[in-house]
């Protein structure tokens, strides 16, 4: 393992969060890890996102409020200008911030940082899904009052929030308090000191979001009236729009009066209290954001009035009860429990629900690489949500499969037109993208990763198998299939050597430390399946659904020429293969290189794309993350288990694992050629990631593909659970020191639950009539009523890691040796130009 080292069993400090398997709680608050700590407890439905920042505002790392989607654009400045570069750049924006409920006790704010506090603790509850804070401050007065307060983002009403604020002063009579409740524009530098926020852009890390310069959110809307107050504006660039209101409601036995004011950048509605010990005061503030790509404004505001009419009609509490019946049919399609391990069990909970907050009504959006818990990435869209989170929602939740599918298929359009500006048939899909064009400046890490097509196509085959949702395919997951296949026919070309190869040049596979190199195996494999799952979709039509076929040949003009030229390609697709050392080189000129020396890499020197030039990693044989071992969990049938082992053992000691995309797959695979505590030490590093921040940059928001990962370790690591072509299969590896794992996969609509324990395999239908999995080996239909036990045969087992060392001095096939070393840093430093490079 050369990603350092996994972290110890258990390395959160459970005095400050114990172990709940149901609930991430804290129980001491600290002004120190502010930004993870408002990326943890932040809530989410998919669509709207509420980052974990105190109610009353002040200590933060950054105040965000994301919706996906809505975004500002502006013109991306190449230093230098080159044909087809990406000229629109995409930024999430931080929407008015309706999170900011603040108090004042003889009109002394509550700031968490310097407060006396006699008790706290808060709690985000993956079973109600509500965010709770309970705590005691004694005012610099010397009064104690106790403060309750609730968030929560609807899923049930995509474009609902919900917040209580209950406050109860316990000594002191007529006590002056004041409680504030308000919206806040933070997008264009409106918060308490008037500064921006920390988290937005600053220093270089590619990884944040851009700065945005300028006034992005122009106010067209801002009043209060009945209880409500609401703002609404226009991005100036993009044109999107935004209307965000609160309605509120205060129960209280002291008497109080109501002030309430509108600006363009700040609402309030603010009660004045004279508090009487021990009797309470509650404020609900429902919240409710819509956002258009330029319907006006105050339309916007009119749908929030519907979302509040009916929600306020409602309650909170009837709102809250939604949740909860909402989450528990989640758990009930989602769940993992692993036995006997609470620790594990509260981080396995932790990132389902955060696949919940991430997908769950993203609906006609894609799901970004932070959900909607941060700017990270920009609010970005990658491959990330085809391989590393459909797989989650196709075999639990397929709507929200369904979902993200049709909405790379409205993009399509964009991605045929970027075909053409890149020369090419077909469509090619943008590497990162909001609105659907390339977002991407640097196009060897980006656009190069031509590999982004057969991901969807993937993530469509994967998804009609699972379900047999062939109503999809006909209308819309066949145009996909038919354009990415097209690409590849074109992208790629034949050589004419006797034995003629199809060969796909000028490409960057998922391993961003190596780009645009020649037959990338990845990329090779991954678009040979496109090729022939597109082929197999077309005879799938001819038989089942002609008169899909005939209309989608009508739409798309697919010529029987074009069928047999994929098949050529596909039969005849170069996959790079080097018979001295037994492995697949991850390119055509992969060993060419000598090997980076990972052991012997200062810590201080990590991850080294923040230390190390581009062109100087791109010289050596070292990984971001995971690429042929990657293709080789997707495409397994395609490979045996002993190629496996040999290209696990040589890509695993150059793997930084510097992406956290990188660690479940390295799971997956360990798992799968036998080394079963590689296996465990991997996913501990994925399933804590954010939790115990081992890639120092929680505070940008979740990881989402590695969380959508650690379901795929759970479910195909450790269960073995494999879909080629639809055949369902397990090959269970139940790590030695579990009890036991229990999942549930919803094969074409049937649930199955699968409990591991050691030797054995019990699965059980828990909704729907019956399925067929072959379990090692053997054929298994399991009927509804009727469980099946099966006894697992013992899987292999190989004991440590493989090392740099046993790759060191390997020859290539010319004969000559691979040599490892780590580059070094002259004494002489030229200290750095103090400018941002990200900043527009
Ligand atoms: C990875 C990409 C990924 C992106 C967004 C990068 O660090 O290299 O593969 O798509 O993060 O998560």
């Amino acid at each position: 393992m050369s990603h350092g080292t996994a972290p110890s069993a258990d390395p959160l400090d459970r005095s400050r969060f114990p172990a709940d398997p149901w609930a991430l709680r804290e129980t001491r608050y600290s002004g120190h890890d502010l930004g993870q700590m408002e990326t943890l407890f932040a809530v989410g439905n998919g669509y709207l996102g509420l980052r974990g920042n105190l109610e009353e505002g002040r200590d933060s790392f950054a105040h965000g409020t994301f919706i996906n989607g809505f975004h500002e654009t502006w013109p991306i400045r190449h230093a230098e200008e080159a044909y087809g570069f990406a000229r629109v750049g995409q930024t999430i924006i931080n929407a008015p911030d309706a999170k900011v409920i603040r108090i004042y006790v003889d009109d002394e704010p509550l700031l968490l940082s310097v407060a006396d506090l006699h008790e706290y603790e808060r709690s985000l509850d993956f079973r109600s899904g509500v965010l709770t804070r309970s705590l005691v401050w004694q005012t610099p007065s010397g009064r104690r009052v106790r403060i309750t307060s609730t968030r929560m983002v609807s899923f049930t009403e995509r474009h609902l929030a919900v917040m209580t604020y209950e406050v109860t002063v316990l000594d002191g009579d007529e006590v002056p308090l004041s409680i504030s409740c308000q919206i806040l524009n933070r997008q264009d530098g409106q918060d308490e000191y008037h500064v921006p926020g920390a988290a937005m852009g600053e220093g270089f890390d590619p990884r944040k979001s851009e700065t945005l310069a300028g006034r992005v959110l122009q106010p067209e809307e801002s009043w209060e009236k009945d209880g409500r107050i609401a703002l609404g504006y226009r991005a100036t660039s993009s044109g999107m729009t935004i209307g965000v209101m609160a309605a509120h409601e205060i129960e209280t036995e002291n008497s109080y009066e109501v002030f309430a004011s509108a600006d363009a950048d700040l609402c309030k509605r603010v009660y004045r209290v004279h508090a009487r010990a021990g009797v309470p005061i509650k404020v609900t503030k429902l919240v409710s954001y819509h956002t258009s790509r330029g319907v006006p404004a105050r339309e916007l505001i009119d749908r929030c009035e519907l979302t509040l009419d009916r929600a306020s009609k409602r309650g909170a509490d009837a709102e809250f009860a939604r949740q909860r019946a909402w989450l528990d049919d989640f758990w009930a399609r989602s769940d993992v429990e692993i036995t006997g391990q609470p620790e594990l069990q509260q981080a396995v909970r932790w990132n389902l629900f955060q696949l919940a907050q991430a997908t769950a009504r993203a609906e006609g959006n894609g799901i970004p690489a932070k959900g909607v818990t941060g700017s990270g990435y920009s609010g970005h869209y990658f491959w990330d949500t085809e391989i590393y989170v459909l797989p989650f929602l196709t075999y639990t939740s397929p709507l929200f499969a369904r979902n993200a599918l049709r909405f790379r298929y409205t993009m399509l359009p964009a991605a045929r037109a970027r075909a053409v500006e890149l020369n090419q048939d077909g469509a090619l899909f943008p590497w990162r993208t909001i609105n659907g064009l390339e977002a991407s400046a640097y196009y060897a890490a980006g656009t190069a990763q031509y590999h982004i097509d057969a991901d969807i196509a993937h993530a469509v085959r994967q998804y009609v198998n699972a379900t047999g949702d062939e109503d999809f395919l006909a209308r819309e997951g066949i145009d996909l299939l038919v354009e990415t296949a097209r690409l590849w026919a074109d992208l790629g070309f034949w050589r004419e050597n006797g034995d003629d190869t199809f060969h796909i040049h000028g490409v960057t596979g998922p391993d961003e430390y190596t780009t645009v190199v020649n037959d990338n195996m990845f990329t090779n494999v991954m678009a040979r399946a496109n090729l022939r799952g597109a082929l197999r979709a077309i005879e799938l039509l001819r038989r089942d659904h002609p008169d899909g076929l005939a209309a989608a040949i009508g739409r798309l003009g697919i010529t029987e020429d074009e069928l047999s030229e994929w098949h050529r390609a596909a039969e005849h697709m170069a996959i790079p293969y080097d018979s001295r050392l037994g492995i697949h080189p991850q390119d055509a000129q992969f060993l060419e290189k000598e090997l980076w020396d990972l052991p012997n890499t200062p810590p201080d020197k990590r991850p080294l794309l923040l230390h190390f030039h581009p062109l100087v990693i791109y010289r050596f044989q070292v990984l971001k993350q995971a690429d042929v071992v990657l293709a080789l969990f997707l495409q397994g049938d395609e490979f045996s288990l002993a190629q496996k082992l040999a290209d696990f053992d040589y890509y695993d000691p150059l793997t930084t694992g510097d992406s956290t995309l990188s660690a479940v797959v390295q799971s997956i695979v360990a798992s799968e050629v036998g080394y079963q505590e590689l296996a465990l030490d991997y996913f501990r590093l994925a399933a804590y990631v954010d939790l115990a921040d081992l890639h120092h940059n929680a505070s940008d928001g979740v990881h989402v593909a590695s969380i959508g990962g650690v379901w795929n370790a759970l479910v195909c690591g450790f269960g073995g659970f494999r879909d080629y072509l639809g055949n369902f299969s397990l090959e269970p590896r139940l790590p030695e020191v579990w009890e036991g794992l229990t999942f549930r996969v919803t094969l074409k609509g049937t649930r199955v639950r699968v409990e591991l324990t050691a030797g054995q395999a019990v699965l059980t239908v828990e909704d729907g009539e019956h399925a067929t999995l072959t379990v090692c080996g053997d054929e298994v239909r399991v009927e509804a009523g009727s469980p099946i036990t099966v006894s697992l045969p013992e899987a292999p087992r190989l004991i440590g890691s493989p090392e740099v060392r046993d790759i060191e001095g390997s020859r290539r096939a010319d004969g000559t040796r691979m040599v490892a070393s780590v580059p070094t840093t002259p004494t002489v430093v030229v200290p750095e130009p103090e400018v941002d490079p990200y900043s527009i």
